[in-house]
């Protein structure tokens, strides 16, 4: 049976806090009725605004990356406590602009993953080739890869809450929209890799797309069958397209 779907807004590095909450504010009553999960993931700086505007409306409100540690001497970084203190219920793991920009390998963004969980904060954990992997046909094993890393030591009750994003890094703000048969043959196979680790309920955990994502491209993506939503990066930022995005899905 197809889940409920799950939209997530990826607002990087964009909006200040007086943006964030007039934009909550203008989608929160266009999307009452919608059987859509609508997940934001907006600037640390705006956690706390974007949650409490959220707070009487289906919106839920995330953030983009946290550190692995719970607290410490590490300058500039971020806790989970504090995201959840800040209003956060979900975050964005593994990105593959921290991986590509920021050096993050999977080591570290399993630690980062346990201690989402730890800390009570969904975890999504991005995954996906890059275009000489594809090329090169090594796209099954590079997402094998880092499925199995990044989720090496979470238990089978914790594994449910937590989002798989399949993002190749070739359809990232590019306009290059994988095909919906290049998205559904990976879904499949992130399926089959995620029954290897969590047999009982990986059927449960949510595997989303993330690439490029527009109002005219959404509908087809999400009826495939492993195509649990979706993560939107640009399409996310105009009120009008990301509005468009739930409700076609
Ligand atoms: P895009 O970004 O929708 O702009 O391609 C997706 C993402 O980076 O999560």
């Amino acid at each position: 049976m197809k889940k409920n779907p799950l939209i997530i807004g990826n607002w990087k590095m964009n909006k200040t806090i007086e943006e964030t909450v007039h934009f909550i504010n203008s989608l929160a009553p266009q999307i009452t009725d919608s059987e859509v999960s609508v997940y934001l993931a907006v600037p640390f700086t705006a956690l706390a605004a974007a949650s409490h505007a959220a707070e009487k409306t289906n919106i839920v409100i995330g953030a983009q990356n946290m550190n692995d540690a719970k607290k410490g001497a590490f300058t500039g970084e971020i806790a989970g406590v504090m995201l959840k203190d800040a209003g956060a219920e979900f975050v964005i793991l593994g990105h593959s602009e921290r991986r590509q920009l920021y050096h993050e390998n999977d080591d570290f963004i399993n630690k980062k993953v346990l201690r989402a969980i730890k800390d009570d904060i969904r975890p999504i954990l991005c995954i996906g080739e890059t275009e000489e992997e594809r090329e090169a046909d090594q796209t099954e094993e590079v997402l094998e890869n880092q499925i199995t890393k990044g989720l090496k030591g979470i238990a089978e009750e914790d594994a449910e809450s937590i989002v798989i994003a399949y993002e190749p890094v070739w359809a990232i703000g590019t306009g290059k929209v994988a095909s919906v048969d290049i998205v559904s043959k990976a879904h499949i196979f992130i399926r089959k890799c995620l029954t290897k680790l969590f047999e009982k309920i990986s059927h449960k955990i949510y595997i989303v797309y993330g690439g490029s994502v527009k109002p005219d491209n959404i509908s087809l993506l999400m009826q495939e069958k492993e195509i649990d939503g979706a993560l939107i990066g640009g399409a996310s930022l105009e009120i009008d397209s990301f509005v468009q995005i739930i409700k076609n899905s």
